[in-house]
Order: structure tokens, then sequence, then C-alpha cells
């Protein structure tokens, strides 16, 4: 049973809540398969995407989870918006929760946004990723994909590398795991490796050949310049040698590793685009269990009944 009116993090799920997910995930990429990808499962539901910064892969793949099944979307764009002649977030969020729409999919760069429009609003918020905090979403993606592709996640070695430090992805995934009994373990420079990182229960290495070694997922982060201070590593093309992922660093992982990446990718810089591109790369699965994860829960929260008519 699912009893909440937001998702703000993972941090707040329960092993119990992220399994129910990932489960019904399976049955919505059963969906996803049919050539008229179409279910009235929430047929009246109305969802608001509202993004403050850019997104590719969240934003659409909200509104196609939506749209397969069967909910209104409306997409608030915060350049055309009355937030451009002074409004402010809540009272833009009220206005549209006054129109009758049930859940607002949010994005922002300032930490805590999503968890304080969903204290002050009656109808439910997803983070769809907010500075530097969460991404809860790409984590339940994460994890489907590669409960599909393993078949399990208890027991795994999963190794993050790269950007932690500015990385919500990094954060959210780091809950996931450990909620499902994998091991993590960091890896990046250190300017880009939060202190006390190892209070959220992860091993730290700043050398990329340990962290690779018995891992069975390395999961490469985009490096965020847009959210980095100058200096915190010499050049991209240093910072390759030292930590990206390419066809002679991989040599050392296991032979049945699966390369991950949330996307946008900064090629030739965090990742090759032979390891990318490769038979190893689950980058694209990814991309697709989104919109299956992203059903799920819009199902899950929006009340959506499973029976032989409707899923
Ligand atoms: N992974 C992710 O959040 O991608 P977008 O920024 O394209 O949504």
């Amino acid at each position: 049973m699912w009893n909440k009116k937001d998702l703000i993090g993972i941090k707040e799920l329960s092993k119990y809540e992220i399994e129910l997910i990932i489960e019904t995930a399976v049955s919505m990429k059963e969906i996803l398969k049919r050539t008229i990808k179409k279910v009235p499962t929430l047929r009246g539901r109305t969802i608001c995407t509202l993004f403050y910064e850019p997104s590719t892969r969240t934003r659409s793949s909200f509104e196609l989870a939506a749209k397969y099944l069967s909910a209104d979307t409306i997409s608030i764009a915060t350049s055309t918006s009355s937030v451009q002649k002074g409004e402010t977030l809540l009272d833009t969020v009220k206005t549209i929760e006054a129109m009758g729409v049930d859940l607002f999919i949010v994005r922002h760069s300032a930490s805590g946004i999503p968890y304080f429009l969903a204290k002050n609003i009656k109808a439910g918020v997803i983070n769809a990723g907010d500075g530097m905090h969460e991404h809860p979403t790409q984590a339940l993606l994460d994890v489907f994909t590669v409960f599909e592709k393993k078949g399990k996640i208890d027991g795994l070695k999963v190794s993050i590398i790269g950007d932690i430090f500015h990385s919500r992805v990094a954060r959210s995934n780091i809950y996931a795991w450990n909620k499902l009994g994998s091991s993590v373990i960091v890896c990046g420079p250190p300017t880009l490796i939060p202190p006390y990182i190892e209070d959220l229960n992860v091993e730290v290495t700043y050398n990329l050949d340990e962290a690779i070694e018995d891992a069975d997922i390395i999961y490469v982060l985009r490096l965020q310049l847009e959210r980095q201070k100058k200096g915190l590593f010499p050049t991209l093309r240093e910072y390759h040698m030292l930590f990206g992922i390419n066809e002679e660093r991989i040599k050392k992982a296991k032979k049945d590793v699966l390369v991950m990446h949330p996307g946008p990718m900064n090629r030739g810089v965090e990742i090759s685009s032979e390891i990318a591109d490769s038979l190893l790369s689950v980058i694209n699965e990814q991309v697709t269990n989104g919109v299956a994860v992203r059903m799920a829960l819009l199902y899950l929260m929006l009340g959506g009944k499973s029976d032989e008519n409707t899923v």
C-alpha cells in the first residue's frame, strides 16, 4: 500500500516502498512494449510539470508517463509565466492548484523547494531534482534497471564515480542502494567528495582502479560544471585521465559489469564514447525505464486501481 502524498527523497522511503515501486514498474514496462501504449488508469487526473532548471529526460518522461496513463498534463515554463512579473513560486503553484491540478512535478536549483511546496499545498509533489539535495526518481529508475539486468540488488557492489559533491543523483542513489542491501563506494578527486560522506554508509577512495575492481555497477556521474566554482581540478583533460571511464580503465572491471550514467553525458570527460555506446552500457535502458518507473509512481500516488480494464 502506498500512502504518501509526496515524494521528496529516497531518504524518506522504506525498503518496502522502493520495492513496491519496482514491482509496479515491471507491470508498467509491459504497457510500454505494446504498440498502443495507453491505458485509461488516470483518466480525469491532472499533472503539472514545473521546471525551474533545464531537463530533457526527467520532464519528457514524466509527461509521457502521464499521457500513457491517460492523465492530462500542463507544463509551466518559467520564462513565459507570471514568475517574470514577480509572482512568488508558492503563489504560482497555488494558482495552478486552484485550477484542479492533482500533482506537481517540480525541479528547482534550490534544495528544499519541493518540500516547502509539499507542506503548503494539498496536491501531491514529486521532487524532480532540487539543488544538490535529491533526485529520487533517477535513483528509482537506476535500481529498477539493475534489477531487470541482474535479477537482484542485494549484495551487489556499486561504485559511484565523479562529482559526488554537487550531485543530487549520487545522494539519492546512495540511499537507494543502501536500503536495498548493496554496498556503495564513491570515487573522485578529493575536491569533489563531500566531507562526512562516510556517514551515509559508503566507502571512499580517490583511486579509480580500486573503485572499479570487483564492482558490479560502475555509475558514472556528470561533471556538474554549472554548479562548480573554478579550480576544483586542473583541466577536463586531466580529469578524464584520472577519473574518466574509458576502454583502458574498464579492462580492470568485471566482465559483466554494468556501466550507468544519469545523463546528460559529457562525452570524453567523465566517460568515453566507446564505453557509453558499448554493450556494457545500460544508459539507454535507464532512459526507457525512467518512463516505466514514473508511470508506476503516478499510478501509486494518484490512487489508480489495477484491474483488467486498466493496467
Ligand atoms: N538525469 C536527468 O535528470 O536528466 P535531465 O536533466 O535531462 O532531466
